[in-house]
């Protein structure tokens, strides 16, 4: 089973960005636990550009790929990320995935514009998350 793991703004620089929220992992750590479940080929993204981000949606939705999707701060605001991610709805799966709790941060991070396009969220766990996520997806394919 494939699935795309993309990851929004800044995420690029995750094990040195804030690692006291966002902990000491990088994007290289989520592909290799990923690359760890069975069944699962996951094709692990980033990008800081908004345009990039929706067309790796669209790229999903025409081949039907399941989505695990860390928009970032897109999350809070880009209702154009948000009406690419409603395409898949009834296509695959997506599911949203925080590093960090936003609701236990600041006001404006307690929004999500993606969620309620979302299958489900995860959030809080770190690159748990994305395992958790992943095995998800596995489980019901
Ligand atoms: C984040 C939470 C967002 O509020 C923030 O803008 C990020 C990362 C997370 O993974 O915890 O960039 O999506």
């Amino acid at each position: 089973m494939r699935i795309l793991v993309l990851n929004g703004p800044n995420l690029g620089r995750l094990g040195t960005r804030e690692p006291e929220i966002y902990g000491s992992a990088s994007l290289e750590d989520v592909q290799r636990l990923l690359d760890g479940y069975s069944g699962l080929e996951a094709d692990v993204r980033q990008t800081d550009s908004e345009t990039e981000l929706i067309s790796w949606i669209h790229e999903a939705v025409d081949a039907r790929t399941p989505v695990i999707l860390n928009p970032a701060a897109f999350t809070h605001y880009s209702y154009a990320l948000r009406d690419a991610c409603a395409m898949l709805q009834g296509v695959a799966p997506l599911i949203e995935v925080h590093l960090s709790n936003p609701h236990a941060r600041e006001t404006f991070r307690h929004n999500s514009v993606i969620s309620g396009v979302a299958k489900g969220v995860i959030a809080g766990f770190g690159i748990r998350g994305y395992g958790l996520a992943a095995e998800s997806l596995r489980s019901e394919a």
